[in-house]
């Protein structure tokens, strides 16, 4: 059974993320779609909330949405996932993601870290820009699939 992690915040789930969960799904038997529950990241959804966004908007894939606390490398020991996928939008993604996937290697060497490139019309999009411009009134059509605009709305609206 060859299964990856694709693990992020997801707050909420954005165009760029659905491209490498559509693009990584196929190479796997399973990928599993990890919200990492993280206190010290002020969230604006639940991470419950988050998890349903994110089935909302997939298609019917091997894809499992679940979330996780504590160590990635000892969540992937727990479900028995051999990789981690990880999107790269630009450059700069690269250093922060260097340092982890060392770290990661560290903690354990029998998971390896796959990089995808984002997709370029998706990879100026980030979470947090997405709740900014719903905060301020903007259109997130381009961002964010129409199924969720509403929730995002109404979740970043002052
Ligand atoms: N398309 C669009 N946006 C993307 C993207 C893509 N393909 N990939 C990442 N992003 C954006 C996200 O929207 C997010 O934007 P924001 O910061 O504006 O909210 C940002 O890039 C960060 O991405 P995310 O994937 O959510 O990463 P993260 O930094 O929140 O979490 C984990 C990364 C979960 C892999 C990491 O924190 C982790 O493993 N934590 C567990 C603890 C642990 O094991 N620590 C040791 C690690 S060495």
């Amino acid at each position: 059974m060859r299964r990856a992690i694709f693990p992020g915040s997801f707050d909420p789930i954005t165009f760029g993320h659905i491209d490498i969960i559509q693009r990584a799904a196929p190479l796997f038997d399973e990928l599993i779609v990890a919200v990492l529950v993280n206190p010290d990241k002020h969230a604006a959804f639940s991470t419950e909330r988050r998890e349903e966004l994110i089935r909302q908007v997939l298609p019917p894939l091997n894809v499992r949405v679940t979330h996780f606390d504590g160590l990635l490398m000892d969540y992937a020991a727990v479900c028995k996932a051999q990789a981690v996928v990880r999107g790269l939008r630009a450059v700069s993604d690269f250093e922060y993601e260097f340092q982890m996937a060392q770290l990661n290697r560290q903690l354990n060497p029998t998971v390896e870290t796959l990089f995808m490139m984002t997709a370029p019309q998706f990879a100026y999009i980030s979470s947090s820009m997405v709740r900014q411009i719903a905060t301020l009134g903007g259109d997130i059509s381009a961002l964010v699939p129409a199924g969720i605009i509403p929730a995002v709305q109404a979740a970043c609206r002052r």
